[in-house]
């Protein structure tokens, strides 16, 4: 028989490779090379299993009549929201974030919720004890929900005891990375333990149809630790995202086999666990009373749901000839360098001796290319010192040749502006038809746009 062939594996990227190596060759991340016990599957031994095994299939067509997966709604409506309905009955679902965000909380508070509405809950811990989840479930006045508490890293024990009584509704598993699989060696949190933990843990709940959810923690560069591996195996992935310092959290649906991936959860951290917040918006304004320059409110949309913030621009203007700073908070970098080299060629206006900062307030990220607007009136009203006035929110794509582009959801953000106050809008000119409760200047081209900025006084 031949010798055991070793193999290693990235723990950053889950590459594998049969040298050890300083560094991984496929991701470039440094001593992430661990030896892994798992399988190795030769050509030969594949050609062979081809030739000999494998049985035809029976494919067979549409079925209409088949039943939508049975959903299991949590009762926190930001929550639900994100996973398109609830949870689904044997279905995994993968909630990753960085550590402290609020997952246990969460998860806690979604568990409380269902075993208070009659469901049997598990809640695993492979990271505190069960008192001090206790006492947690305490203090977000959850004490009596009847959840049931484990404190475990052994999957095995773990589903030899869900496995002797009926299968709970919902198990939560805090976090994989703890979880041990005694099937394949290695100590637990790396690639192959995960995976392999992981999928007895799925394979329980598809076969006993169990909700289940996976705790994951999140790497320093923001994917979820170790393995891309675990995105793959489960059904759902939520991100939870946030800045610490901030109150509020995001709850974002990366992936979802069974509903859309363009809902966002809105919570907020407050003494008393998460908060659902049903609008968002609120939370992302700064107090408007008076204006300042270099401030737009710009609508923003999370799928289907407007959000308003507010895009906050400072120029510097730099006496000697060092070459000028600019820094993005909540923004792509390269977006910002586009829009700004527009301004300086389709409209004359000079940032070259001004550092530029642009901050989205609230610690919130913009990835809406119709934030191009909102950052352009932020700049020129930082580089003019003339306010945009409070009750105004700008929107628009930027073209490269200066030409201001209608945007999805023209309607959707305006109604949103209206129902908070704004009074008026600056837009691409093939929306400036729409007729609703906000004034419409409309604008063809920057340099138009511009123009009007600078002509008021
Ligand atoms: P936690 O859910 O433990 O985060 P994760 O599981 O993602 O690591 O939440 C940790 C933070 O939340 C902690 O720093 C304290 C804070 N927190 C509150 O502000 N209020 C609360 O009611 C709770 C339970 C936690
Ligand atoms: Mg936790």
């Amino acid at each position: 028989m031949a010798k055991p062939q070793k193999r290693y594996v990235c723990q950053q990227c889950g590459s594998v490779s049969s040298k050890w190596a300083g560094q991984c060759g496929d991701c470039g991340e440094w001593n992430t090379l661990v030896e892994d016990g798992g399988a190795v599957v030769t050509p030969f031994q594949a050609k062979h299993n081809l030739q000999s095994g494998g049985r035809a299939i029976t494919l067979s067509g549409l079925d209409t009549d088949i039943p939508l997966p049975d959903r299991m709604a949590t009762g926190i409506a930001e929550l639900d929201r994100a996973l398109g309905g609830g949870f689904v009955t044997g279905s995994a679902t993968l909630i990753g974030g960085d550590p402290g965000i609020g997952k246990s909380t969460l998860l806690l508070q979604a568990a409380a919720k269902l075993a208070q509405a009659g469901r049997s809950v598990a809640y695993v811990s492979g990271e505190e004890a069960s008192d001090q989840v206790r006492l947690r479930a305490r203090r977000l006045g959850l004490g009596n929900a009847p959840v049931q508490l484990a404190a475990a890293t052994s999957v095995r024990d773990i589903l030899t005891t869900l496995g002797a009584g009926a299968p709970p509704a919902l198990l939560v598993i805090d976090s994989i990375q703890t979880m041990h699989s005694d099937l394949i060696e290695g100590a637990p949190g790396t690639v192959s333990q995960v995976r392999a933990s992981a999928q007895e843990l799925i394979r329980f709940a598809k076969e006993r149809g169990t909700s289940l959810v996976l705790v994951g923690h999140v790497t320093k560069d923001g994917t979820i630790a170790g393995p891309r591996v675990l995105e793959h195996m489960v059904d759902t992935v939520l991100a939870f995202e946030g800045e610490r310092s901030h109150q509020y959290r995001i709850l974002r649906a990366v992936k979802n086999r069974f509903g859309g991936t363009d809902e966002i959860g809105v919570f907020a951290m407050a003494g008393e666990g998460l908060k659902e917040v049903a609008n968002p918006s609120s939370l992302f304004l700064t107090s408007r009373d008076e204006s300042v320059s270099g401030t737009v409110v710009f609508p923003a949309l999370e799928g289907t749901r407007p959000v308003l913030v507010e895009v906050q621009a400072l120029t510097v203007r730099l006496a000697s000839g060092a070459t000028p700073r600019r820094a993005v908070v909540g923004w792509d970098s390269g977006r910002l360098a586009m829009i700004l080299a527009v301004l300086e060629a389709r409209c004359g206006l000079s940032f070259s001796t001004s550092e530029v900062y642009l901050n989205i307030a609230g610690g919130y990220r913009v990835q809406d290319p119709a934030a191009d607007l909102a950052v352009a009136a932020a700049l020129v009203s930082a580089l003019s010192e003339r306010p945009v006035p409070t009750d105004a929110v700008a929107f628009g794509e930027v073209a490269l040749s200066g030409e201001i582009r209608p945007v999805a959801h023209g309607n959707l953000r305006l109604r949103e502006a209206g129902k908070l106050g704004f009074g008026r809008a600056l837009v691409p000119s093939a929306l400036a038809q729409e007729k609703g409760a906000v004034q419409l200047s409309g604008f063809a081209g920057l340099p138009g746009f511009v123009d009007h900025m600078l002509a008021r006084g």
